[in-house]
């Protein structure tokens, strides 16, 4: 059975839209943890957006599963993830002006550095993924730069509205998953998941992690707030 690695960035946005403590993207992952999430994913932004680095070096101390950080190739960030040690990076393109990471990395533009900074990290302890497009070639220079994993982009596959196009995006990433496989790497996917188009991706073997944080991020806000209303009405009722 694939795992599942809960992404806990909006969580961290919520916060950030007071500048204040709450909610706490720390108390967030160990009740991911408890609810049996395998894993734990936050992106360290260039624009410290959502995850703060006081999160990041928390959460590297209480993660009981596994600490997957998402970080754009850049040296203050391989040098944060030298010094913090997540048990793997997640390597993502970055841009500042977009609302979430919008595609998957170009390995092929910019092998010999991407190389590079894999190999650094590796030496660190670290275990490194690329985040892709489900496009063989990508898959093929994720291999020579020497990942140990990739993780397909599945946003094309979540933004499909027609069936035809969701097909076709699925065949995609069934191909890229054997094509990954037969060249040594493990395999993750995500981004645009949730609770209706899951099962489609899900039924693909191969498939090691869902990365998922939108839509669980989402249904948590709205599940919870029947409760949180009601302990505020007794709160006031009974003052
Ligand atoms: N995987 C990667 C590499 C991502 O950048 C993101 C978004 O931060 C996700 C997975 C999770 O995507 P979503 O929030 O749409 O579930």
């Amino acid at each position: 059975m694939a795992k599942l690695g809960v992404n806990i960035d909006h969580v961290a946005t919520i916060r950030q839209a007071r500048g204040g403590i709450e909610p706490d993207p720390v108390a967030a992952a160990a009740i991911a943890e408890l609810a049996g999430a395998d894993g734990i994913t936050i992106h360290l932004r260039e624009d410290r957006r959502h995850i703060q680095d006081r999160d990041l070096k928390l959460l590297r101390q209480t993660v009981k599963t596994k600490l997957n950080l998402e970080m754009a190739a850049t040296d203050e960030m391989v040098g944060i993830a030298l010094s913090v040690k997540p048990d793997m990076v997640t390597l993502v393109p970055e841009k500042r002006q977009e609302l979430t990471t919008e595609g998957g990395l170009d390995v092929r533009i910019n092998m010999q550095g991407l190389a590079e900074v894999v190999e650094r990290l590796q030496d660190g302890g670290i275990i490194v993924s690329l985040f892709i497009d489900s496009d063989p070639d990508q898959v093929k220079a994720s291999s020579k730069v020497g990942a140990d994993y990739i993780e397909i982009h599945t946003g094309s596959f979540a933004e499909a509205t027609e069936w035809k196009r969701m097909v076709t995006e699925l065949e995609r990433i069934e191909n890229v998953v054997k094509l990954g496989s037969k060249l040594g790497l493990g395999i993750n996917a995500g981004h645009g998941l949730n609770y209706t188009n899951i099962k489609k991706v899900a039924a693909i073997g191969g498939i090691e992690e869902f990365n998922i944080g939108h839509a669980i991020v989402s249904r948590a806000v709205l599940m919870g707030l029947d409760r949180a209303v009601r302990d505020m009405v007794d709160l006031i009722k009974y003052a």
